[in-house]
């Protein structure tokens, strides 16, 4: 086995972390106090007590509605910092984080407050070494207009976001549905992502569009492609990072797929290890290498791996990989 020591110890990269899915009960019922929300509940115990889901969308149901209590530009803020905090005591040395704009605006909370206060604490990162980014994601349950609307009201901030990506329920909303704001923000500079989800309606197929038609630079989960002899060989040659989470998999399908992350690994597929939603699932990124390590019996070796493919499937420049590697 592979110590939790070691783990926490390895640098890594963390390419698959929900800011709104940082939320610790302690952190939403201060929150809540502070901004005189009644939330239900008034302990840590009950506030824990509701985090419980097996499926996606049970965990939705619950994801959604814990956002209310993140009002002001310092809320995000502190949910931001509180969460890259915990990333260096666990060996993170680059986040690219995403975030859900829509959540919010949706709620009438303007989308510079959500990108200005996510965006000082990644700036604040730095200042224990943690090299912080920003994702924008889209609901894709939300409509293209939407996500092109969303899009447009970032751009002011393009400056402080890398990249896009998809998120939410994916069933029914396949990539094709976002061709065009993705077109849009590639054509701006910025990089792509979608989540190609555990186990969903078309899965195959989803994967085929987000490599043939989006053209993404990177597959959040994406583990089904081991379905797909031929898809996992275009993500090899293309190196097309995919970033897994292992505990998250355990949460909305019962099953970890540990042993398609390892064969995808073990076949050339650039597969990373994260966290995903780590205060709803209970697991940071080094407990997530961990179980999986301790689940397919891997060695110190196939985690070296691991942390080395999270830097060269991160959108860091060249010269600033070379720096980690
Ligand atoms: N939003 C936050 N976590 C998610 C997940 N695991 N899948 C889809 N959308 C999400
Ligand atoms: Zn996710």
């Amino acid at each position: 086995t592979v110590s939790a020591e070691f783990l926490s110890g390895l640098p890594k990269c963390e390419l698959h972390l929900h800011l709104e899915g940082t939320l610790e009960p302690e952190l939403k019922l201060t929150l809540a106090m502070r901004n005189g929300i009644d939330i239900g509940q008034t302990t840590v115990e009950d506030v824990r007590a509701t985090y419980v889901f097996d499926s996606l969308a049970a965990f939705l149901a619950v994801y959604y509605p814990a956002m209310n209590v993140l009002v002001t530009e310092q809320d995000f803020y502190d949910l931001a910092h509180e969460y890259f905090t915990r990333a260096a005591i666990d060996g993170v040395r680059r986040v690219e984080a995403f975030f859900d704009p829509q959540a919010h605006t949706s709620r009438g909370i303007p989308i510079e407050t959500v990108i200005q206060g996510y965006h000082r604490a990644a700036v604040d990162a730095a200042n224990f070494g943690v090299s912080a980014e920003l994702i924008l994601c889209f609901l894709r349950d939300f409509s293209a207009e939407s996500a092109l609307q969303t899009l447009r009201d970032a751009l002011p901030y393009k400056d402080q976001f890398i990249g896009v990506g998809l998120d939410s329920d994916e069933r029914d909303n396949p990539p094709a549905k976002f061709a065009e704001v993705f077109a849009l923000a590639r054509a701006e500079g910025l990089k792509l992502t979608m989540h190609c989800d555990i186990d969903q309606v078309g899965s195959i197929e989803n994967i085929r569009q987000v490599l043939d038609e989006i053209k993404v630079d990177r597959i959040d989960h994406g583990t089904n492609v081991v379905e797909s002899p031929e898809l996992v060989e275009l993500l090899r040659l293309r190196q097309i990072g995919l970033t897994c989470c292992p505990i998250s998999n355990s949460f909305v399908t019962a099953d970890m797929k540990a042993t398609e992350i390892v064969d995808l690994l073990h076949a050339g597929v650039k597969v990373t290890i994260n966290s995903d939603d780590p205060a709803y699932f209970g697991a940071y990124v080094a407990e997530n290498y961990r179980a999986l390590a301790d689940r397919a019996n891997l060695s110190r070796d196939d985690m070296i791996l691991l942390a080395k493919n999270s830097f060269e499937a991160s959108w860091l420049s060249d010269d600033d990989k070379q720096m980690y590697l």
